[in-house]
C-alpha cells in the first residue's frame, strides 16, 4: 500500500520533494507515504530530529501543485478546494482536541502553500489492511476483541466532539506491536450536526464496503451510526479477509424483497467469538435504526452477550489429573451414563421447556433511515402512493401506464410488504408509542 519514492518522478508527481521545508524549516520532508483521495501523507522529522507524520490537504482531482503551491485544477474546482480545505483546517482544530491514547497525536496545524498541513505524531505499526494480508495470525479471537474495545473508546471520544470520522477502514486504523490501536485519517471527517455538515463533496468520502448507504446520499441525515456500520464491516473484513458486500448493493436488495447478499458472521466458521460476530452482525444492518446508535451501546451489548455465555462458577474449576486417573474417569463416567440408559428404545426429540414470553413494549418504529415514524397508517399511505407514482411514470419514450391496469401494479408495494410483516391490513391503524 505504501508509496514507493524511488518509482516516481517528482516532476511528474504532486508530492512536495524530500528535503522540502515546512513553517520555516520547523518540519523537513523525509519521504511521501501515500497519496490519498484527499491528501498526502509524508514521513517528516520535526527540528528536534523527532519522527512525524505531516499531511497535506490536496484534493486530488481538484487541485495540482504549481511550484510548492496548490490551486485549483480548473476554475470550476475553485469552490470545492475551498470548502474541502475549510473542512480539513476545522476538523484537524477539533482534532488538535481530542487527547486520547487511541487516536493519532496532533502536533500542529498549520497553513501554507495556499494549503493546509497538519503535523501529527508518528505511529510505529502497520495498518489493519496490511496486517490481515501479510499477518493474520496475529489476529486471534482475543486479539480481535481487545482492538474492538479500542476502536469503540477512540471512535467514542470522536463522536463525544461532535465528529464524524466518515473513513473508519482498515487502512486507517494502525496496529502497533505492543497491541496498541490507534485511529488515523480525518481526511473525511465532518460535524455530525447538520448545520455542521457542509463539509465535503459525499462523493468523495465514500469507500465501497465500509460506507455506510446513508454516506451515499447527501440528503440523508448522517449520524454515528454511519460510523458503526464502518467498523462493523471493518471487522467484517478482519475476521473473512474480504471486505462486505457494498451497502448500496446490500439496500436495494433488501428494498427489492431479496435476501441480504452479505450473510450473518454469526453461525459461520470464523475465529472470533459468538459475542463480537453477532455485534458486528448488528453493527452491519442495512437500516440505521437497527444498529447500535453508540459505541457505548455496542460496547455495553458485547459485555451482555459475553455475561451470558456458561463459564465455570469460582472455584469449581477441575483439579489436575493424572492420565491414568483421567482414564478411570472417563470410563466411570461412560459406565454410568450406559447404565441410566434403556437400551432398544427408540430416541425421541427433546422437548425444551418454552420459555416464558417478554413483557413486549410497544415498539418505536421508524423508517428506512431511523427517523421516528409517528402516523404509521399514513407512513404507509404515502409509500404506497409514492410505489405506484414511480411505477406509474413513463420509462424514457414510453407511454404512461393507465392507472390500475398494469400487471405490476397488482404487484405488492414495499408498504403492503411491511403491512404483511407486521400483521395488519390495510385501513386499520396500528397503534405506535411515540
Ligand atoms: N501518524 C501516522 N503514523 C504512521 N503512519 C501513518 C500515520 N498517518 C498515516 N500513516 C500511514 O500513511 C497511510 C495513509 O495515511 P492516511 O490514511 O492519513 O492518508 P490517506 O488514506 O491517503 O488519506 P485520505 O483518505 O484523507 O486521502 C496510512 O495507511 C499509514 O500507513
Ligand atoms: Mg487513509
Amino acid at each position: 500500500m505504501l508509496h514507493d519514492p524511488t518509482s516516481a518522478d517528482p516532476a511528474q508527481t504532486c508530492e512536495l520533494p524530500c528535503g522540502f521545508k515546512l513553517l520555516q524549516g520547523q518540519y523537513q520532508i523525509e519521504r511521501p507515504l501515500i497519496s490519498g483521495g484527499f491528501g498526502i501523507t509524508y514521513l517528516a522529522r520535526d527540528s528536534l530530529e523527532r519522527r512525524v507524520v505531516i499531511k497535506e490537504c490536496f484534493p486530488a482531482g481538484l487541485c495540482r501543485r504549481n511550484g510548492p503551491e496548490v490551486e485549483p485544477a480548473a476554475p470550476e474546482h475553485a469552490k470545492s478546494c475551498r470548502n474541502v480545505l475549510r473542512a480539513f483546517l476545522r476538523e484537524a482544530h477539533l482534532l488538535a482536541r481530542a487527547e486520547h491514547p487511541g487516536i493519532v497525536g496532533v502536533h500542529q496545524v498549520f497553513k501554507e502553500n495556499q494549503t493546509a498541513y497538519i503535523a501529527m505524531e508518528f505511529i510505529d505499526g502497520l495498518d489493519l489492511l496490511t496486517v490481515r494480508e501479510e499477518q493474520p495470525e496475529r489476529l486471534t479471537a482475543p486479539v480481535l476483541r481487545q482492538i474492538l474495545t479500542q476502536a469503540l473508546e477512540a471512535l467514542g471520544c470522536v463522536h463525544k466532539l461532535g465528529i464524524l470520522h466518515r473513513d473508519i477502514s482498515p487502512d486507517n486504523l494502525l496496529l502497533g506491536q505492543d497491541g496498541i490501536l490507534t485511529l488515523i485519517d480525518f481526511g473525511a471527517a465532518a460535524g455530525s450536526t447538520p448545520k455542521d455538515d457542509t463539509a465535503l463533496p459525499m462523493l468523495l468520502a465514500v469507500k465501497d464496503g465500509y460506507s455506510a448507504h446513508e454516506l451515499y446520499k447527501p440528503d440523508l441525515p448522517q449520524r454515528p451510526a454511519c460510523d458503526i456500520y464502518a467498523l462493523g464491516a471493518t471487522f467484517y473484513y478482519l475476521i473473512t479477509g474480504a471486505p462486505p458486500p457494498g451497502s448500496q448493493q446490500r439496500l436495494n436488495s433488501v428494498m427489492a424483497g431479496n435476501p441480504d447478499p452479505c450473510p450473518p458472521l454469526l453461525g459461520g466458521p470464523w475465529a472470533a467469538d459468538p459475542a463480537l460476530l453477532a455485534t458486528v452482525d448488528q453493527a452491519m444492518s442495512v437500516p440505521p435504526a437497527e444498529r447500535f446508535q453508540s459505541t457505548c451501546a455496542w460496547a455495553e451489548m458485547l459485555a451482555e452477550y459475553e455475561a451470558e455465555e456458561i463459564v465455570p462458577a469460582p472455584g469449581t474449576a477441575a483439579e489436575p489429573v493424572d492420565d491414568g486417573a483421567l482414564d478411570a474417569a472417563i470410563a466411570d463416567l461412560v459406565a454410568s451414563t450406559n447404565s441410566s440408559l434403556t437400551p432398544g428404545q427408540p430416541r425421541v426429540a427433546r422437548k425444551e421447556a418454552a420459555p416464558a414470553p417478554a413483557p413486549q413494549e410497544p415498539r418505536q418504529m421508524v423508517n428506512l433511515f431511523g427517523e421516528p415514524v409517528s402516523d404509521l397508517e399514513a407512513w404507509l399511505a404515502e409509500e404506497d402512493a409514492r410505489t405506484r407514482r414511480s411505477r406509474n411514470a413513463p420509462a424514457a419514450g414510453q407511454p404512461p401506464a393507465a392507472a390500475g391496469s398494469s400487471a405490476s401494479a397488482d404487484k405488492p408495494t414495499f408498504a403492503g410488504r411491511l403491512r404483511k410483516i407486521f400483521g395488519f391490513q390495510n385501513g386499520t391503524p396500528a397503534t405506535v408509542k411515540n
